[in-house]
């Protein structure tokens, strides 16, 4: 399994961070076996699993679940759990006990969170207790209320350089990567060659050290829209909806399930059985 360090190393050598998102045993299995670098417990499970439309009714206990079953599947793959809405705000004590549940209770390696501000004193205290720290700035999806919705961060200069001092405090409290969401290409080129830090991209464009995409946007699974910055690499809703529909009219048709699919009893058996 890849350490932080070799992340760190990867930067410097300029070799791709591949990171996907994974929510469950067999996408985790998925994941692990093409090799990727990394894998996200994403709180966006609100969004592709359960149904929600924002990530903020995601719990600890959602998340706790959830990377439990990724980490049965990816037990080789370093395993980053997104910290849920709330769940590093309220107090330094009560971000220490939520950080140190999704690794000890999960075996996941990290832990995600968004911002800077008043989360760079959590992260440091995070670190300080032997949590490795993913920070994630620019579009946080957590906080879409207060950003007026989904849309692009860091797009003039003031907010841009709002963002690369933010970045460089995640770096300072100890952060070990960078997550950029949702800004201009030249922005997150611009942080990317400052920090020391990797940074992964995600709608930032080809100049940073790693990208991560949702499993489900670049699977095209159960997913009806998907942003600018998604490309989908294959379509498997349609052939799972197909499947489903192809058992459906067998058995409607009597056709499934025939003999191959069924048990006998010898036939000794069955006059017995009746008498
Ligand atoms: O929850 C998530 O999937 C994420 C990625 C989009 C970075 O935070
Ligand atoms: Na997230």
């Amino acid at each position: 399994m890849k350490t932080t360090t070799d992340f760190l190393a990867m930067k410097e050598q300029g070799q791709k961070i591949v990171m996907v998102t994974a929510y469950d045993y067999p996408g985790a299995k998925q994941a692990e076996h093409a090799n990727v670098d990394m894998i996200l417990v994403g709180d966006s499970l609100g969004n592709v699993v359960l149904g929600y439309d924002s990530t903020i009714y995601v719990t600890m206990d959602d998340m706790v679940h959830h990377a439990k079953a990724v980490k049965r599947g990816a037990g080789n793959t370093f395993v980053v759990v997104d910290m849920p809405f709330m769940s590093c705000h309220l107090s330094v004590r009560d971000t220490l006990i939520n950080g140190a549940r999704l690794l000890q209770e999960t075996g996941a390696q990290a832990v995600k969170i968004e911002g800077a501000d008043e989360v760079l004193t959590h992260i440091s205290a995070l670190v300080r207790a032997g949590i490795p720290v993913v920070s994630h700035l620019g579009l946080t999806p957590q906080s879409a209320a207060v950003l007026g919705g989904y849309k692009v961060q860091g797009k003039d200069a003031e907010a841009a350089r709002k963002i690369v001092e933010d970045a460089r405090k995640c770096q300072e409290a100890g952060a070990f990567a960078l997550v950029l969401e949702c800004v201009p290409k030249q922005l997150a080129e611009e942080i990317t060659s400052i920090l020391a830090i990797p940074t992964i991209g995600i709608g930032a464009g080809v100049n940073v050290d790693g990208q991560v995409l949702v499993y489900h946007d670049l699977l095209g699974y159960g997913v009806e829209r998907v942003s600018k910055f998604v490309k989908t690499y294959a379509r498997v809703n349609e052939a799972m909806v197909q499947g489903i529909q192809a058992y459906a009219d067998e058995v409607r048709n009597g056709i499934f399930p025939t003999d191959q699919h069924s048990f006998t009893m010898n036939e000794e058996e069955l006059k017995t059985l009746y008498g």
